[in-house]
């Protein structure tokens, strides 16, 4: 059975292996220890016999935006509903929230699409959104696709 939850501190060491294997292969950014510990209440993770098979973030940007990220999914449970589950989990969040608009960054565009998000010219996306992609080393030539969603 897989149960979906909020991360605990504990988790921190296989949330951070999970997304460190995709970001090797330049498909996602890098984590450390100390940005998943400062933002361990955004995570959410998939936990199957007590292992993390996938987890995910959502981030408040701003009063009407939010941003799905750090999603990863174990690659040997992929295509199974896990990172559906995870997304569908966070928008849920952010529709508590009252946050009426999620985005992502991604190179899984046809995955996004599947729940509604569109494409978006990133020159639309507010100054906010790039804080964290300075510290990336594709800065200032990110190739990742920014799509939104409205959930309000
Ligand atoms: C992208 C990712 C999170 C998807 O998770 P997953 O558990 O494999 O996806 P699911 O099984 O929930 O798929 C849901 C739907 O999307 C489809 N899908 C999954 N991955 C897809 C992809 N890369 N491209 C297009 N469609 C995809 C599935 O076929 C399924 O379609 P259906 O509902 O019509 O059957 C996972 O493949 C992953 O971890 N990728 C590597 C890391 C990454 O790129 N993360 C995204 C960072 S923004």
């Amino acid at each position: 059975m897989i149960v979906y939850r909020h991360a605990k501190l504990s988790d921190v060491e296989e949330i951070m292996m999970l997304i460190n294997q995709y970001a090797e292969k330049g498909l996602m950014l890098p984590r450390t220890r100390n940005t998943l510990y400062e933002g361990i209440r955004e995570f959410v993770v998939a936990v199957e016999e007590e292992r993390i098979i996938g987890t995910g973030s959502l981030h408040i940007i701003w009063d009407d935006l939010a941003e799905i990220r750090a999603l990863a999914v174990d690659p040997g449970k992929r295509d199974k509903g896990i990172g559906r589950k995870i997304v569908e989990r966070l928008l849920k969040e952010a529709v508590g929230l009252h946050c009426p608009q999620v985005f992502a960054l991604t190179y899984q565009v046809d995955f996004f699409k599947k729940f509604g998000f569109e494409i978006i010219d990133k020159e639309q996306m507010p100054h906010k959104v790039w804080k964290e992609c300075i510290n990336c080393i594709k800065f200032p030539n990110c190739d990742e696709i920014a799509m939104i969603l409205k959930v309000g």
